[in-house]
């Protein structure tokens, strides 16, 4: 079979790299010889395979000996219009492009299954990490109870490099920029959004939600995390982690991404430097994690291939969820707050907000006069958060409010 790559950039190129390199277990796998065969690129590349550039989409979307278009270009144009017309023309289609993925994907899902074509992706989340088949397939035996990830390598990169390094956020930042994490402007990583693609694509396996339910998931990213928040998750022996999640909840589910505190002893804990790891509960199976690199060349491409592989070796199939959970706002999950106080004056402030909630516990750290931090008594979502404006109106500078995870419990 032959596939054509549409992208020659840090994906594409890997993606080149691995079907030549690994040609043997490649056709092994698929059962099937695969011929890289050629690649759209308008650039000029002086490579071994320089032959098999082209600048005209259709010579790889339109081309009849061509059996699989990967796209690796990122963005929704012209990469849809690319992809709708390779669907069309009858090809199997493999991408690594989660915007795509998030803002086209049922269509092109659709598209697919009325050509009777694969439509694959991924690679679009997790970079080389296996997740998202594994999710249909090994966990296929189970309710999806929830997933919960570390879903962006910057951000974790920053968060651990904090703690590693005590190095406040902007000097993390700067150093993952330097390193070629980070890019110039920060803000998909930082912000949050970037997790939130990967979760509503994780949340679309799990539960069968619909890709843009994701303009709906509350997102905070970590800009507002300093490091005097991580000598206090230092102090109780927990760790800072950036999370997408999502949450079976009655018959529907709801999502969000947020910064939490986690116990040592939780999974996700343990996940340093720029990987990333998926952390699922399931009613049969019960905790299973998926841990990895969540970006880079060769990884992310080794995912691509792998939808290559199973696009030339499996029978076509409705690859949709069987359930198709609602999003529901999550103002009813049960939940506790962490967040930082700066007060002038702290016993007053501590009064006060027991007042607000009785059963928040308090944790100072010698040196620090004038602040403390709170952990909330266990409550609805929507209550936590009139208690945190509550506590704001009392002229208290509170720190970024983060999601606490108790010993015992793993959400
Ligand atoms: N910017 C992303 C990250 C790259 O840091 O994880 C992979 O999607």
């Amino acid at each position: 079979m032959n596939v054509g790559l549409l992208g020659h950039g840090v994906v594409g190129s890997g993606v080149a790299e691995i079907l030549l390199d690994n040609a043997d277990i490649i056709s092994a796998n698929a059962n099937t010889e695969l011929h890289l065969k050629r690649i759209l690129d308008l650039r000029e590349f002086d490579l071994p395979y320089r032959e098999l550039f082209v600048k005209e989409a259709g010579e790889v979307t339109q081309a009849r000996d061509i059996d699989i278009v990967v796209e690796c270009m990122g963005g929704v144009e012209p990469a849809y219009t690319f992809l709708k017309a390779a669907l069309e023309s009858g090809k199997h289609c493999v991408t690594s492009n989660k915007q795509l993925v998030v803002e086209k994907g049922e269509e092109l899902i659709d598209l697919a299954l009325k050509n009777n074509v694969h439509f694959l992706y991924e690679a679009s989340c997790g970079g080389g990490i296996p997740v998202l088949s594994p999710i249909q397939n090994c966990l296929g035996a189970n309710h999806i109870l929830s997933v919960l990830g570390i879903l962006n390598g910057t951000t974790n990169y920053i968060l651990t490099s904090m703690m590693k390094n005590g190095v406040g956020y902007r000097d993390a930042l700067a150093k993952a920029q330097e390193l070629g994490y980070a890019e110039k402007d920060p803000s998909a990583d930082v912000e949050g959004h970037d997790a939130r693609r990967k979760i509503a694509i994780l949340a679309h396996h799990a539960f069968g939600s619909k890709f843009s339910d994701e303009v709906r998931y509350p997102c905070t990213g970590i800009s507002g995390i300093s490091y005097d928040d991580l000598l206090y998750a230092k102090r109780l022996g927990y760790s800072v982690r950036l999370l997408g999640g999502a949450f079976r909840m009655g018959d529907g589910y709801t999502a969000s991404v947020w910064p939490y505190m986690l116990p040592a002893a939780h999974p996700l804990s343990s996940v340093q430097d720029v990987n990333n790891a998926v952390y699922i509960k399931a009613d049969k199976v019960n905790e299973v994690m998926f841990y990895g690199p969540g970006a880079g060349k060769l990884p992310t491409a080794s995912a691509a291939v792998s939808d290559i592989i199973e696009a030339a070796s499996k029978p076509v199939r409705n690859t949709k969820p069987v359930e198709s959970l609602r999003f529901v706002d999550g103002g009813a999950q049960i939940l506790q707050y962490f967040v930082r106080v700066t007060s002038g004056n702290v016993d007053r402030a501590m009064q006060d907000i027991s007042k607000i909630a009785a059963g928040t516990e308090y944790i100072r750290l010698e040196g620090k006069k004038n602040e403390f931090a709170l952990i909330t008594p266990k409550g609805t979502c929507g209550d936590l958060n009139s208690m945190i404006e509550r506590i704001q109106k009392r002229k208290l500078t509170l720190g970024q409010v983060m999601r606490y995870v108790p010993e015992e419990n793993r959400p």
